[in-house]
This record gives C-alpha cells, sequence and structure tokens, in this order.
C-alpha cells in the first residue's frame, strides 16, 4: 500500500502525463510497436500500422492510447483504497488473461515504457515518483495469471 506521501508524489507526476493522455497514451503505444513487434500481434485488426508514421496518426492506436491512460488515471485516483483500486484493475487484467490472451511479460513491458516517457519529458523525479504504482499494476495483472 502507499503511504500518503506517495500517493501524493504519483499523483503529481501522473497529472503531467494525463495532461495530454491522447498524445502521451499513443506515444507509448507506439513505441511499443515499434520496439516490440510481436506486441502488433494482438492487434491485428488495427489500420495503419505498418510505421510509426503511420501509428501516430492512426484513430485505432489514439483512441486506444487515450482508453490505457484512461484506465491508469482511474487506478491513480484510488491508491489510497486498496480496495478500489484493485476493483478497476483485477476485471481488466481477467479481460487481458482469458479473452485477449496477452502474455504477461508485456505489462512490464508496457509500464517500463511509460516510465522511460516520465523521464525524457518531466525528469528522473518524476519518474521515480511513480515506479512503484507501475510495480503494483504489473505486480497484480501478472498474478492474475498465476
Ligand atoms: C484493451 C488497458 C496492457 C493489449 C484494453 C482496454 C484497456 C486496456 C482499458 C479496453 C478494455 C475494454 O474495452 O474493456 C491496459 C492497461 C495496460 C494494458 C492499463 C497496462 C498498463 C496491454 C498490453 C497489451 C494489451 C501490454 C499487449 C501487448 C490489449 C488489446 C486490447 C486491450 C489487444 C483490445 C483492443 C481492442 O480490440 O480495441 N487495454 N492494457 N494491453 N489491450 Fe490493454
Amino acid at each position: 500500500s502507499f503511504s500518503e506521501a506517495e500517493v501524493q508524489s504519483a499523483r503529481g507526476a501522473w497529472e503531467k502525463m494525463y495532461v495530454d493522455a491522447e498524445d502521451n497514451g499513443t506515444a507509448v503505444l507506439v513505441r511499443m510497436f515499434t520496439e516490440h513487434p510481436d506486441t502488433k500481434s494482438y492487434f491485428t485488426h488495427f489500420k495503419g500500422m505498418d510505421s510509426a508514421e503511420e501509428m501516430k496518426q492512426s484513430d485505432h492506436v489514439r483512441g486506444h492510447g487515450k482508453r490505457v491512460f484512461t484506465a491508469i488515471n482511474d487506478m491513480v485516483q484510488h491508491l489510497d483504497n486498496t480496495e478500489a483500486f484493485l476493483g478497476i484493475l483485477n476485471p481488466l487484467g481477467q479481460k487481458h488473461a482469458t479473452q485477449l490472451k496477452i502474455d504477461p511479460k508485456n505489462f512490464r513491458i508496457i509500464c517500463d515504457i511509460i516510465l522511460q516517457l516520465m523521464e525524457e519529458k518531466f525528469g528522473g523525479d518524476c519518474k521515480a515518483s511513480f515506479e512503484k504504482v507501475t510495480n503494483e499494476i504489473c505486480t497484480h495483472l501478472t498474478n492474475i495469471y498465476k
């Protein structure tokens, strides 16, 4: 669980990313698809996935980037309430495990890209403030597979 100070600094860090949720969510996905091309195999129904330039413009990628960031934002609003935090994360994890059949190693990959982008845009303190959140998300998502 998170201390009050951890909650405050994680929220402050995340707010910087979430101001541009669609652009930053899209940037995260484009980097995941470009640096880990096997992740594209889950999104074969998305159009415009042939190059990074195309992906950045794709309504599918942009919409999904926004959706992923909205889900994280909902979790960030409940860091001080484990039950509510897991109430958002568990159903999402169930869907990724059973319906979408995502290899859980990809959760660490996308979380590391989020942290990397935070560091590039807002610096090391911003990244450090959010690491515990991504760790919680990855741990719980991966535990659902066990
Ligand atoms: C769908 C969030 C990681 C693949 C979704 C949805 C959300 C979401 C909110 C929409 C769910 C719905 O419509 O009910 C997240 C979060 C992640 C994460 C918060 C980690 C921080 C991943 C990873 C992959 C992935 C690593 C694959 C490499 C998918 C796919 C869909 C999906 C294929 C369905 C997309 C569609 O057909 O529109 N995710 N996701 N997700 N996610 Fe994730």
